[in-house]
């Protein structure tokens, strides 16, 4: 890749993802400790569709030799649930308010088509993330747990849907059998 900026922006979603995966594993083990055995699962489904992402912005890096000191933003902090629920919508609210779009003018600017995908891809997902998030953190507050629904990742682009897979992914188009199921 020839264009520093963009390069640049895709090692940070990179970090920036990696970490929510972590991130969403430890809550995601956490919220099973405090009997929300499936807001438990929505945390590690989500985990994987950041991995997906994650995955892709490293591969759209394609060889890139070297060290590099890498910038992101990340939530550190180990709460209750519903403390750790408020955490991880913060988080996606700061990557579809402003990371993503911001570095997808970035990308435009230098016409870099397969981090415009990559990017494109995470920030479509993640609008679905802040919303399921904000819909558990909601029953969570009553004590409640999130219904015990299945949950579909799509392993292309990190879609997430609830119940059945779609033959179709919306976001990327990818077929059924993409999807990994939680
Ligand atoms: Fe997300
Ligand atoms: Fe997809």
């Amino acid at each position: 890749m020839e264009n520093n900026m963009t390069a640049a922006n895709l090692r940070s979603a990179h970090a920036g993802e990696s970490m929510a995966y972590m991130r969403y594993r430890v809550w995601g083990a956490h919220a099973k400790k405090e009997g929300f055995p499936n807001v438990s699962r929505l945390f590690e489904a989500i985990a994987y569709a950041e991995r997906v992402h994650a995955s892709n912005h490293f591969k759209e890096l394609k060889s890139l030799p070297g060290d590099f000191a890498v910038t992101a933003m990340a939530g550190f902090g180990l709460g209750t649930t519903e403390e750790n629920l408020a955490g991880a919508i913060a988080g996606e609210d700061f990557e579809i308010e402003q990371m993503y779009p911001s570095y997808l003018a970035v990308a435009e600017l230098q016409q870099e088509k397969g981090a415009q995908t990559s990017m494109r891809w995470a920030l479509e997902a993640e609008r679905i993330h802040s919303k399921l998030f904000s819909d558990a953190k909601e029953l969570v507050a009553k004590g409640e747990d999130i219904p015990d629904t299945d949950i579909q990742i799509c392993g292309v682009c990190g879609y997430t849907g609830l119940g059945e897979a779609p033959d179709v992914c919306p976001i990327c188009g990818a077929k059924k059998d993409k999807f990994v199921v939680f």
